[in-house]
């Protein structure tokens, strides 16, 4: 069914039909009868898909990725839906417009999405006065990058400002230094750029700190990034972001659409790949969260076994629609009581340690 309504949804530009979804969502679950009832029905309530990671409680493991909900607008809209969890953001420490539109375009042949939206947002001040007024229903994590105008150079105190803002009021932070989209962002993944970025931001909240990284990174980076995690005492890494990459798409004319990272399937394998390498390196030292192409309750549990605790999805909830989140969680429930799993933890990185 939401085949034929997606069609129609697609008849309008992404970013404004994004923005008419969401207000609707928003609207509906403003209220709490229809909050809760969606709730009910969509929510994970096996107990088996429950689990407590870096201290927070979580409902189930798919949460909503960044970028769908820049500004906390959504701050009780995330569970009904199905979500166990949203990151909210990218924001940052000043309040910035993002590149000028059209900046995000749909590649239906690929099931995915092209974005430059370039971290448009209302600003880490006016996330925080959000999240001091709203109790939501699912942990919030915040995902913070640098203002655009602010220099390479300044970037440390760009991102210690935004902890500091939104540090107390979130269940975990995101460090974002992966964005193609910001230029010069991800430079600061080298080792040299990102140690001060991470321990000012460690040194500003108490809060659960992980990082997130892209996809296109090499094999000796991200095992970089994964010893300087672990020797930093962050919570975890975020994997992946975006990709630059245009290889093996199948929409026509691609390139002529500009720059921007290729989110959804085509980001699938090598992010599975990051995953499978940081798990490996790093075991239970680390959370890992894994994002890119998930679209099917098989994704997610190869991701699980791979060694993910949690997992996000954005384009998949695009282009699968309000009872992705139901279906992902309710296969996951299945393939861990049929593999007689007692808890979701024990089925993280099952297939690596069989190995
Ligand atoms: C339109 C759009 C905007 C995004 N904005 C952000 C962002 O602000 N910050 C961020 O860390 N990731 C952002 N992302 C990346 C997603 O969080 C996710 O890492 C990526 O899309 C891969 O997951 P997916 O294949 O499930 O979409 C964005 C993705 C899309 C499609």
């Amino acid at each position: 069914m939401y085949r034929a309504l997606r069609r129609a949804l697609f008849l309008v530009a992404p970013e404004r039909i994004h923005t008419w979804v969401f207000a609707l969502l928003r609207g509906v679950t403003a209220w709490s009868p229809p909050r809760r009832a969606l709730t009910r029905s969509l929510a994970p309530r096996d107990p088996v898909l429950a689990s407590t990671v870096f201290g927070v409680r979580f409902p189930g493991p798919l949460g909503l990725a960044a970028g769908f909900d820049k500004d906390g607008s959504g701050l009780k809209t995330w569970g009904a839906p199905g979500f166990g969890c949203a990151e909210v953001g990218t924001v940052t420490a000043q309040a910035q417009p993002g590149n000028p539109p059209p900046r995000m375009f749909r590649l239906p042949d690929d099931r995915a999405l092209l974005n430059r939206m370039g971290f448009n947002n209302h600003g880490a001040d006016a996330l925080a006065l959000r999240l001091a007024r709203h109790v939501p229903d699912v942990p919030i994590g915040v995902n913070i990058g640098k203002t655009k105008a602010t220099p390479a150079e300044h970037a440390v105190t760009d991102y210690a400002e935004s902890a500091r803002l939104v540090g107390p009021l979130a269940a975990f932070l995101v460090v974002n230094v992966s964005s193609p989209n910001t230029p010069g962002l991800r430079d600061l993944q080298a080792v040299s750029s990102l140690r001060p970025i991470l321990a000012a931001v460690r040194a500003e909240t108490s809060k659960p700190v992980l990082v997130k990284i892209a996809p296109d990174l090499s094999d000796a980076d991200v095992d970089e990034i994964a010893d300087l995690a672990v020797e930093l005492g962050l919570a975890g890494i975020v994997a992946t972001n975006t990709t630059v990459s245009r290889d093996g798409l199948a929409t026509p004319g691609v390139r002529e659409l500009g720059s921007g990272g290729i989110s959804g399937p085509p980001v699938a394998q090598r992010s599975a790949e990051v995953l499978q390498r940081l798990y490996r390196r790093v075991g239970d030292r680390l959370v890992l969260i894994s994002v890119g192409g998930i679209e099917t309750a098989d994704d997610a549990w190869d991701r699980i076994t791979s060694g993910a605790s949690l997992l996000q999805g954005y384009t998949g909830f695009v282009y699968g629609g309000g009872l992705w989140a139901k279906d992902i969680h309710d296969g996951i429930a299945r393939r861990l009581h049929e593999g007689g799993f007692a808890s979701l933890a024990d089925a993280v990185g099952s297939a690596v340690r069989r190995d």
